[in-house]
């Protein structure tokens, strides 16, 4: 009903496409040649290898999975070659920041059963330093906060102790949490992925037929496109993809303690998001609920590979397990700016019991680190994990 609506409105079909091309930095270049940095050329050779599916839990290999994760890889690759030419190479998605700031990870985990109180959930009333980095998912070049956009709220604990899961980070002392300001994504399948990224390359003409073909995705689009969001501090984000929680599947959310607002002030400048932050923590500090979702029932209610799909809360509502306080600070300085722009977030950066689940992020386990290994090299940036709040030794 709603994909009806979408095809019957011009100006919903028009935003849709625009939405698109915002996600997406169209390029025109073939994807076949992938990466020309000798250090990358491995990482996606085979998608799949090096770490084991959760059959268990609902995942399932795509039988194009490694190819389709290879082409993904070259589109972003390319993305931000394009942009090379205008140096520092940014992220080629979530490039802008609004701003990195300190943060205390304090468990809570009263309210779940004994089996689940593991990882980073295993001590009640544990505080990990963190960092928390807000941005727009817009490729560079996208500068105002007005823009149609999908917000991003990315959280990395230091001083995790325990092997982590990538093997290249296996050693490093963090745990990220990466969301969105929606409860679902917008692409169900990795073959409609590639469909969808083969058809920003083409331009309008090929957006238009995806459009006309896959009204349900481009409304999912617009739909996450064009909410409104008056401040990150007191914007829901979401997870949207499923991890473990031990022995079980979870998605998560951090929903801020203030009633969220979610109405654009009406004189909104191009980096109103930033300048709402740093009026909130000029004055006082902010506060999430950081609560995870547990999986129960079907797969086909709750569907591990497939998060377009909400899981109903009626049947499985989200429960605190950790607060996450925002202290009172100034964090809008050309310093801690360029530390958020050499840091890297990644979903893998992860405990075993904290895997990511479902191709989405079996797509992210490749992608984050080969970008995040380019933009680097291209910078000539150090890329290390933090370890405390000090952005001066790095
Ligand atoms: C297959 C799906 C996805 C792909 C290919 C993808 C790709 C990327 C890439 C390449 C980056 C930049 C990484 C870097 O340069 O270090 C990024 C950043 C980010 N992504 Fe995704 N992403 C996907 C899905 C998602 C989902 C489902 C979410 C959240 C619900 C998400 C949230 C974020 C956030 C918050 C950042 C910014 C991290 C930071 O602050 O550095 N992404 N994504």
């Amino acid at each position: 009903m709603q994909a009806n609506k979408l095809m019957k409105n011009p100006s919903y079909f028009t935003l849709a496409l625009i939405s698109s091309i915002l996600i997406y930095s169209c390029n025109q270049q073939s994807t076949s040649s992938s990466v020309d940095n000798p250090n990358l050329a491995s990482i996606s050779s085979n998608a799949t290898s090096g770490y084991q599916i959760d059959t268990d839990l609902g995942e399932k290999i795509d039988p194009n999975e490694t190819a389709s994760t290879k082409a993904i890889e070259a589109d972003f690759i390319q993305t931000l070659k394009d942009h090379t030419k205008n140096p520092p190479t940014q992220r080629p998605v979530h490039a802008k920041h609004h701003g990195v700031v300190k943060a205390i990870f304090k468990i809570d985990n009263h309210l779940i059963d004994d089996k689940y109180k593991v990882g980073i959930f295993a001590e009640n009333n544990k505080e990990y330093k963190s960092w928390i980095r807000f941005s727009n998912g817009n490729p560079p070049g996208a500068a105002s906060d007005t823009s149609p956009d999908v917000r991003g709220m990315a959280i990395k604990l230091m001083n995790v102790s325990g092997k982590k899961l990538l093997d290249s980070e296996a050693n490093e002392q963090t745990q990220d949490f990466l969301m969105m300001n929606n409860s679902t994504f917008f692409i169900k399948s990795l073959d409609l992925y590639v469909t969808f990224t083969d058809a920003v390359k083409d331009g309008l003409s090929g957006l238009a037929k995806f459009a006309l073909f896959h009204p349900g995705t481009t409304y999912n689009i617009y739909k996450i496109f064009t909410k409104q969001v008056a401040n990150p501090l007191t914007t829901d984000f979401f997870s949207t993809t499923p991890y473990k929680l031990g022995s079980t599947a979870i998605k998560f959310r951090a929903k801020p303690c203030q009633e969220e607002s979610q109405s654009r002030p009406a004189n909104a400048g191009p980096n109103y998001l930033r300048e709402a932050m740093v009026k909130t923590l000029n004055q006082k500090d902010a506060c999430y609920n950081f609560m995870v979702q547990f999986r129960k029932g079907s797969l086909n209610d709750m569907p591990v590979e497939d998060s377009t799909k909400e899981w109903d809360e009626s049947a499985s509502p989200y429960i605190k397990v950790a607060t996450i306080t925002i202290p009172k600070q100034t964090f809008d300085t050309p310093e801690q700016q360029k530390f958020a722009e050499n840091l890297s977030f990644t979903p893998w950066h992860a405990l075993p019991v904290h895997k990511p689940l479902g191709f989405t992020n079996r797509v992210r386990r490749v992608v984050y680190e080969t970008i995040s290994i380019f933009r680097h090299t291209q910078n000539n940036a150090p890329r290390r994990e933090p370890s405390d709040f000090n952005i001066n030794n790095r």
